[in-house]
């Protein structure tokens, strides 16, 4: 699966989550301890969601049995809930003191097939969902958005489809929110208002269309936004000025045009930039050189224009590590002077931009690189002998330009 960065930010949740629940309540996952059995609205819910299956979940019961401890099947979490008996209750009943509740389903890659039952909005106690890696299908029933205390949704890796509901908008608990994988159409509702405590936000490959929801500027604490390869198009109109937590942004593969904001560079603390194969253009704006953080930046296919601007903003981001302007900046002239070089640049993608120049001196500069295309340009002159001084260098691409003379002796050592 493609999503190997995001698994550690969600466990590390996972755990937050837990631990949050054992303070609050004194006791987390009761495994079919005597005294609490689950409750019954808990137990119609799960029931009523694993009926809604095709296939069924392992060592689930497939018919209510009494008594069945709903708390001890895989995948179902539950916390104790203090409640104080009311005064209409007469008898001394120690479940209504201390009542066991699911509190998370967590059944992601379990092989289930089939469509998300309403019935689980019956788990009014619900606060982590995890049905990643699984074949749902067909619509989010609007009822799980009644869930208020939803704070951490992963369906991703489903064909779930339909229309994103808006209701989303009504959680404002949530924390973390990955639909990313799935078939839903349409736009992302800007219903993004409420969601104050929303860190995560993965909607990739999904094949939305239309803007990007301005809402999301209001979601202060999100520190990644993930809406790769859908077809979201108009300008980057977020005001970054607002998501001062950002480190992961990812827009690639959309169809994005205007500028790069310049309110890019308030989020002091990116790390990921990713603005692959959109339509933007114009300059690299001055202010990026404040990001003293980033360490990766994507911006291929893209029309934008001065790559002698672009590396003298870039070079002040002292932490760039990979850097891909592949069919960016068409036909330019690369600047020979004027650029100190990247110190920690490791992989420097330029190819197929159509750069006239001979082969550019502040590459001496960058001792760190590993990898560096620069196949289908228009360099000439001579592989000056310094290019093969780089210590890590194990993949290069020179081809298609106009270099001449001897590849230097050096190169020809190069470690791989
Ligand atoms: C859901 O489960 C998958 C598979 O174990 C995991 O990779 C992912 O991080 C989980 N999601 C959350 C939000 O914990
Ligand atoms: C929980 O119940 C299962 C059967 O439902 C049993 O095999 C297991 O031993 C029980 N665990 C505890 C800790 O009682
Ligand atoms: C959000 O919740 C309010 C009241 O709880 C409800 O009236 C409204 O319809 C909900 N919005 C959506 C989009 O579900
Ligand atoms: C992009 O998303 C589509 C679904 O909309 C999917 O079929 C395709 O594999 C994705 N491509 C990449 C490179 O992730
Ligand atoms: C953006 O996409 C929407 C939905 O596909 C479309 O109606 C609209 O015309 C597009 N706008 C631009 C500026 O391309
Ligand atoms: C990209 O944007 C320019 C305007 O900046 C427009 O003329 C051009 O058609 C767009 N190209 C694509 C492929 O959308
Ligand atoms: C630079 O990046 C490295 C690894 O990506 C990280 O360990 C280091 O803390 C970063 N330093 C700064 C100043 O961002
Ligand atoms: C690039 O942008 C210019 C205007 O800035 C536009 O005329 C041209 O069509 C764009 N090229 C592409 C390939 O979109
Ligand atoms: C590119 O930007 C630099 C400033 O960084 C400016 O001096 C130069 O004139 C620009 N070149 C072009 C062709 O616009
Ligand atoms: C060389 O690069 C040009 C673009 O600069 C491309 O059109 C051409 O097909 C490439 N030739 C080969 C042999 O790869």
């Amino acid at each position: 699966m493609r999503r190997p960065s995001s698994t550690s930010p969600y466990y590390c949740c996972l755990l937050l989550l837990l631990s949050f629940f054992s303070v609050k309540t004194g006791a987390f996952s009761i495994h079919n301890h005597s005294n609490h059995n689950c409750n019954s609205n808990d137990l119609g819910a799960l029931y009523g969601f694993s009926r809604s299956l095709d296939t069924q979940i392992h060592e689930w019961p497939v018919a209510i049995t009494n008594p069945t401890n709903c708390c001890s099947w895989p995948g179902v979490h539950c916390a104790l809930f203090s409640t104080y008996p009311t005064s209409s209750s007469s008898s001394f009943d120690s479940s209504l003191v201390s009542n066991a509740r699911v509190v998370g389903l967590d059944l992601p890659g379990k092989g289930l097939e089939g469509v998300l039952s309403p019935s689980l909005s019956g788990l009014d106690k619900l606060s982590f969902l995890n049905l990643s890696l699984n074949s749902f299908r067909g619509p989010i029933p609007p009822e799980l958005f009644d869930l208020k205390l939803l704070a951490v949704i992963d369906l991703s890796n489903n064909h779930l489809s339909g229309e994103m509901p808006p209701g989303i908008g009504n959680l404002s608990s949530l924390s973390l929110l990955d639909i990313s994988n799935n078939r839903f159409t349409g736009m992302i509702p800007d219903v993004f208002h409420g969601l104050q405590k929303l860190e995560g936000f993965s909607a990739e490959s999904i094949g939305f269309v239309g803007r990007l929801p301005t809402s999301l500027s209001s979601c202060s604490m999100l520190t990644s936004l993930d809406l790769r390869n859908n077809s979201l198009n108009g300008s980057i109109d977020l005001d970054f000025g607002r998501l001062l937590r950002l480190t992961v942004l990812n827009l690639g593969w959309n169809r994005l045009h205007g500028l790069i904001p310049e309110s890019h560079s308030s989020c002091k603390a990116l790390q990921i930039l990713n603005l692959n194969r959109n339509n933007l253009s114009g300059l690299v704006p001055q202010k990026l050189r404040n990001l003293r953080f980033l360490s990766f930046l994507a911006l291929e296919q893209n029309n934008l224009s001065n790559i002698s601007n672009a590396l003298a903003v870039l070079q002040g981001c002292h932490n760039l590590t990979v850097l891909s302007l592949t069919q960016s900046f068409r036909n330019e002239q690369m600047p020979t002077n004027g650029i100190r070089g990247f110190g920690s640049l490791r992989a420097l993608s330029m190819a197929n931009c159509g750069f006239k120049g001979s082969m550019p001196l502040w590459l001496r500069k960058c001792r760190e690189l590993r990898a560096i295309n620069l196949a289908w340009n228009h360099f000439s002159g001579e592989i000056p002998s310094w290019f093969g001084g780089f210590d890590h260098l194990f993949v290069m691409d020179l081809s298609n330009n106009s270099f001449y003379g001897e590849i230097p002796i050096s190169l020809m050592q190069l470690r791989s």
